[in-house]
């Protein structure tokens, strides 16, 4: 299986952190974030991984990881050519790459403490369709939402920053989907923020009966704010400190 690793976007919530740098290129503990997402995936044996970020900073990705040869995976490059167009636009992008295969995506920002390997191998044994991974969190309204029906263990819908969440659970930034992704990408049309949303694209897979899930059950942090970038960094020291070196 193929990994695909998003890496663009504005970093707006960032700033002026992001003015000069991307943010997948800022440190969280010793490490550039975009470490985190490669050493995932070549943990879960994933070793061919194409990162997509923005046309400026295409030249810091490769200056920092080549071809890949230090963390020992095979990188490849692919530049958003609608910058800030949206996640399911970013991901359009890795079409060329997957060639017909099932695949899984990283949001650069995610930084998280499960294993991706039970998924993964859950996701191979799945036919066909998408694989999400959903996460308990205090405030759900930030984020995709699922509605769930536990006794079928099933998603019935997702809900974009709702004002009423229908669950406590959010969407994470680890997508596992198969080809079908690309066609529902071209279906979709952009949401009042002017981005293709990869909710619009779940949500497709739903409605074809083709979706499924796990929970992650260690931490989970989206990176994309001042606050939750300074807890990255403390989840990921405090860890450290327990292993001995
Ligand atoms: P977001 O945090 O939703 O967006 P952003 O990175 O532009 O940040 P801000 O809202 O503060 O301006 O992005 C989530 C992840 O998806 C992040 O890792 C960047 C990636 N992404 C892309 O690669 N392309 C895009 O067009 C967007 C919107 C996000």
């Amino acid at each position: 299986m193929k990994g695909v690793i998003l890496a663009g976007g504005s970093g707006t919530r960032l700033k002026p952190l992001t003015i000069l740098f991307n943010k997948h290129l800022l440190p969280v503990g010793p490490f550039p974030m975009i470490y985190w997402s490669i050493i995932k995936l070549r943990d879960a044996g994933i070793s061919e991984i194409l990162i997509i970020t923005n046309k400026n900073h295409l030249s810091s990705f490769i200056g920092l990881l080549g071809m890949g040869e230090e963390l020992n995976v095979n990188l490849q490059y692919k530049v958003q050519k609608n910058e800030g167009g949206g996640i399911a636009d970013a991901l359009l992008g890795a079409k060329p790459f997957i060639n017909e295969e099932k695949f899984i995506v990283l949001l650069g920002d995610n930084l998280f403490e499960d294993s991706l390997i039970s998924f993964v191998e859950r996701f191979q044994k799945q036919e066909a369709g998408a694989r999400l991974l959903l996460k308990e969190v205090e405030d759900p309204e930030r984020y995709g939402v699922p509605c769930l029906d536990v006794n079928k263990n099933q998603i019935k819908f997702i809900v974009e920053k709702p004002s009423q969440p229908p669950s406590a659970f959010c969407v994470t930034g680890i997508y596992m989907y198969d080809q079908q992704v690309f066609e529902y990408i071209d279906a979709i049309h952009p949401s009042d923020r002017n981005e293709l949303e990869i909710t619009d694209v779940n949500n497709l897979y739903i409605k074809n009966d083709n979706l499924q899930y796990d929970i992650l059950k260690g931490w989970w942090i989206d990176a994309g704010t001042h606050q939750s970038l300074y807890r990255a960094n403390q989840m990921i020291f405090e860890k450290n400190k327990e292993e001995p070196e």
